[in-house]
């Protein structure tokens, strides 16, 4: 059910969270910032120290839960920030967050987060929540945590006004059932970044191995009228991730099949090599620098380690 999915726990509130409940007290020491993380009944305090002086704030929510890590927002002055480290599975403990890597914090302020502008703000907590924000601004009171039914199936009209962050789209999509390749790729990437995306924004290489959307696009197998190449036709969005290889199979065969067969499409050809696990040689899994986590290259290709990674 898509209760038990990571999106529906894209972020959590602090007293919800499991990774924070399980983990009492967490600590990281970076050159001489030490970060701690402990939990305090339905609280998790966030303290920064570079053993002068030492910021302490209740953490406000936590993004992300799924396979590679956690970032935690809090507030300070008004303003909202997010950690410099973050939670990582891979680690069972903190590391720099993702993206975080190059900075050289000089102070206390600068080793706790980075302030997250207003903009910001508004594309972070749309894509991590279900009617975050309203005429511009959040709407905490009605925010529920994480990606609920009507995030993607669309609530009451008034929930667009003041939505200008594209999401107007997404919204306005009433009919779900039986997208195009394209149409699928455009819904979903709403938020796991779409091919106009990456163009206005990057980055290329290995950095947009995350963003399913664009890197689908760009395989030869993407058609954007054939549903068959659509992200429905290999995920369900109400369920977690299959892991099993072998289940994609019929979904490449679907294209990929004997000529003349009913079912193949034209240009797709049969492989020389392999009959089955078609992901694993044709879908890699590619370690985005810093993330602590393998993502699944969904452009589909003939992957060597001769050539280089394609934009
Ligand atoms: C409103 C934004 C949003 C939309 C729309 C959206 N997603 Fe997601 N999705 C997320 C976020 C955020 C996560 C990360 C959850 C986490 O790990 O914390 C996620 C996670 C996932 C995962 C799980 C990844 C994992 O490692 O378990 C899959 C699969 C997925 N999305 C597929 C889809 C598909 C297919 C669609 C289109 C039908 C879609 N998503 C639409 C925001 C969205
Ligand atoms: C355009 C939509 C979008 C914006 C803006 C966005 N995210 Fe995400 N985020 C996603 C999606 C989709 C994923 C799913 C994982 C993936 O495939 O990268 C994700 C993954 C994550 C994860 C890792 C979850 C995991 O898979 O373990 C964290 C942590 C996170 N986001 C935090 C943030 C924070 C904090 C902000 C704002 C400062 C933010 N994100 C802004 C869409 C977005
Ligand atoms: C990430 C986006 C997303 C979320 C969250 C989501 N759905 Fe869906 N849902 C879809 C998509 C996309 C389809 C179409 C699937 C297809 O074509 O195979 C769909 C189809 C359905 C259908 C089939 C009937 C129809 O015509 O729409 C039902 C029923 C449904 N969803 C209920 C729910 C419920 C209940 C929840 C919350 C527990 C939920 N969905 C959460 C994206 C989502
Ligand atoms: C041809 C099949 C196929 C299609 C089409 C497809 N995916 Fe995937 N996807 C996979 C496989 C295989 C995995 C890895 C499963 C595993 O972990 O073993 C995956 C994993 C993911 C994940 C988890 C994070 C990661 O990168 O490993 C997300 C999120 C995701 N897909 C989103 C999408 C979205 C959004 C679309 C549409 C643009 C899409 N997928 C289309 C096969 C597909
Ligand atoms: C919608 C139909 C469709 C689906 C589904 C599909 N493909 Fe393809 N694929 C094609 C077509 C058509 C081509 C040839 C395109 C061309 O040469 O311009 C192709 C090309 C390829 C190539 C050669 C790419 C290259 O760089 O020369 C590989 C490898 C491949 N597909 C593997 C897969 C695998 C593995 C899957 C499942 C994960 C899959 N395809 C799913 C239609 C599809
Ligand atoms: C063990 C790894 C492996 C597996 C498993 C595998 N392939 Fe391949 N595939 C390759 C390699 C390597 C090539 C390139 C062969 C060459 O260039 O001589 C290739 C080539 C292809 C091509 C291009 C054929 C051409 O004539 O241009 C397609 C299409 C393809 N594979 C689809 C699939 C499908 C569909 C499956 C699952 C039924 C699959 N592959 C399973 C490694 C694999």
């Amino acid at each position: 059910m898509q209760p038990a999915t990571s999106m529906a726990h894209a972020a959590e509130t602090v007293a919800e969270c499991g990774i924070l409940r399980a983990h009492p007290h967490l600590h990281l020491r970076l050159g001489r910032f030490d970060y701690t993380i402990d939990r305090k009944g339905d609280q998790s305090i966030y303290t920064v120290s570079d053993g002068a002086a030492t910021l302490t704030v209740p953490i406000r929510y936590a993004f992300g839960l799924g396979e590679a890590g956690q970032t935690y927002i809090f507030q300070k002055d008004g303003e909202y920030f997010e950690s410099f480290v973050s939670f990582y599975k891979a680690l069972d403990g903190l590391d720099i967050t993702i993206g975080d890597q190059s900075l050289r914090p000089s102070g206390l302020a600068d080793a706790a987060g980075r302030k997250i502008g207003a903009q910001e703000m508004a594309l972070c907590f749309s894509c991590h929540n279900t009617n975050a924000m309203q005429n511009g601004t959040l709407a905490e009171a009605k925010m529920i945590p994480g990606i609920q039914c009507e995030r993607c199936h669309g609530p009451s009209e008034n929930h667009l006004a003041g939505l200008k962050t594209g999401d107007s789209q997404l919204f306005a999509m009433k009919k779900l059932t039986a997208m195009s390749a394209e149409d699928s790729a455009q819904f979903c990437g709403g938020c796991h970044r779409t091919w106009q995306f990456v163009a206005e924004h990057g980055p290329h290489g290995v950095g947009n191995v995350r963003f399913q959307p664009y890197r689908l696009t760009n395989s030869k197998c993407f058609d954007v009228d054939d549903a068959r190449i659509s992200c429905m036709s290999c995920h369900n969005p109400h369920q977690t991730v299959d892991r099993v290889a072998a289940d994609y199979d019929a979904k490449c065969q679907a294209c990929h099949a004997a000529a003349g067969s009913a079912r193949a499409k034209a240009g797709a050809k049969l492989c020389p090599v392999g009959t089955r696990d078609c992901t694993g040689c044709h879908m890699p899994k590619v370690e985005l620098p810093g993330s602590h986590h393998q993502f699944t290259d969904h452009d589909i290709r003939i992957a060597s380690s001769k050539t280089a990674f394609p934009e």
